[in-house]
């Protein structure tokens, strides 16, 4: 293996120490990025004559074969190499000789690195943001599907009010699209072009840095070169935006859990998106759903690795940052199949309804209606959570429902209440009433399924 560097050295490097600096094992997956970063860069030192032209041309033209190779899976990474830079260095020097040893000018691994990791980080959060979007689109088609469909909402995870299972699942609608905003902010912050930093100071040689950026599409150069080479806040920003989506999909798979558990029976997995037991034949395990619940877990350990390792780094490049990559990696492409996975189960799971009714039904999910009923009557609603809070002790205490009580027995409690009260007592007329703008009225739910529909065309 050849490396980029020795010549100050007597000795040989330890193996040990090869395979235990060495990252070929997980950088192999910047190569795509690593090439196109090189072909702009030795079109940039021929374009200013740092040199010459005819040189720039056999080292692009040599990086293209190369990239072609990669884009078909015939590249085969040399897992020797310290690390993916040196292996691309190496393969052309074998394809095109002497000249190869002109593409390093100006640079350094350090600004190399780091630009290679902002083009994977934007090309990432595109991919992210449309698996994101579709899910949204699973999500907001489901709930068309059950439009009709009136559970009850938990607050403590006791029954609290009845809400339409359109509004609940709209409500991670709205979280997945703070999710993917976070993300397209944080894409301008890793939209900076790093190269021409050189190792740490810039360098002498009279580079083009905006053509560079340019050719690579990059909306900004960077306008310090210690703080380009020494940056990953890029990086960590994306893993809290990652961290905070996972914990919303462990929210959404923990509610899909419970809702497929036989105590509340309200969805039914599709067997392609269910599991079974090795022991036990009767089984049909939510396992999707749990692992993504627990995908949460390794995102945050990822922020929390490459947090610890930032930490009162000197600057400017330390080998340290060689550990910004996996937690990266893994969070991108743990998120990326959570989602995708998500939204598969979704699509093909069905909503038990004659659940949904039964569930619904219970009356005390009314107590709250009953109580501003009163409030309309001008009974302040402290006391109007009194009356309500005793009739319900009655009837707990008698076993009876609500809409049980006589109307003599209700006038007992207050006199405001009249015949129109035991309407109340029935979900359709919950959700009905809940016409406060974001409620969970049927217009309301209408109103965003719409803008849904609308805005994520
Ligand atoms: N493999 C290194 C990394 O990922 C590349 C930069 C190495 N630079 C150096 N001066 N040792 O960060």
């Amino acid at each position: 293996m050849s490396k980029l560097w020795g010549s100050r050295f007597k000795k040989k490097t330890h193996p040990l120490v090869e395979q235990f600096t060495s990252s070929i094992a997980y950088d192999y997956k910047l190569a795509k990025y690593d090439l196109l970063v090189s072909i702009a860069h030795a079109q940039m030192l021929g374009k200013t004559k740092i040199i010459p032209s005819k040189d720039s041309a056999k080292i692009v033209q040599g990086l293209k074969s190369i990239l072609k190779q990669v884009q078909e899976n015939r590249f085969t990474f040399d897992r020797k190499c310290e690390d993916i830079h040196t292996n691309i260095q190496n393969a052309l020097e074998k394809r095109i000789g002497k000249t190869a040893q002109r593409l390093h000018t100006a640079r350094s691994r350090n600004d190399q690195v780091v630009t290679d990791l902002r083009m994977y980080a934007k090309e990432e959060i595109e991919n992210l943001k449309l698996k994101i979007k579709s899910l949204q689109q699973t999500l907001v088609s489901f709930a068309r599907k059950n439009i009709k469909v009136i559970i009850p909402g938990f607050t403590h995870l006791q029954h609290a009010q009845c809400v339409f299972l359109a509004h609940h699942l709209l409500a991670y609608v709205e979280m997945l699209q703070r999710d993917k905003d976070r993300l397209a902010d944080a894409y301008k912050r890793c939209d900076v072009l790093p190269l021409g930093s050189a190792a740490l100071a810039g360098t002498s040689l009279a580079i083009n840095r905006n053509y560079v950026a340019k050719l690579l599409d990059f909306s900004k150069v960077s306008a310090n070169s210690l703080d380009a080479v020494s940056d990953r806040d890029f990086v960590l920003e994306i893993l809290a935006d990652l961290s905070i989506l996972a914990m919303h999909l462990s929210r959404m798979a923990e509610d899909f859990v419970l809702w497929a558990a036989p105590e509340f029976s309200l969805l039914e997995l599709d067997d392609s998106f269910a599991t079974g037991s090795s022991l036990m034949p009767q089984k049909k395990n939510p396992d999707v759903l749990e692992l993504v619940r627990a995908n949460a877990g390794a995102t945050y350990g990822s922020l929390v690795s490459l947090l610890t390792t930032m930490k009162a780094l000197p600057l400017a490049y330390n080998r340290d940052m060689q550990m910004d990559k996996l937690p990266l990696f893994n969070s991108a492409e743990d998120l990326n199949i959570c989602l995708e996975v998500l939204s598969g189960l979704v699509n093909s799971a069905k909503i038990n309804q004659n659940q949904a009714l039964i569930l619904s039904s219970d009356e005390l999910l009314c107590a709250t209606d009953l109580a501003e009923y009163l409030v309309k009557k001008g009974v302040a609603f402290k006391e109007a959570h009194k009356i309500v809070g005793k009739i319900i002790a009655y009837a707990l205490q008698k076993k009876i429902f609500l809409s049980e009580i006589s109307l003599d027995q209700w006038k007992k409690f207050s006199m405001h209440f009249k015949k129109g009260v035991y309407k109340l007592l029935n979900a359709h007329a919950s959700v009905a009433a809940k016409k406060s703008f974001g409620g969970t009225s049927p217009q309301s739910v209408k109103r965003q399924l719409e803008n849904w529909k609308k805005s994520l065309r």
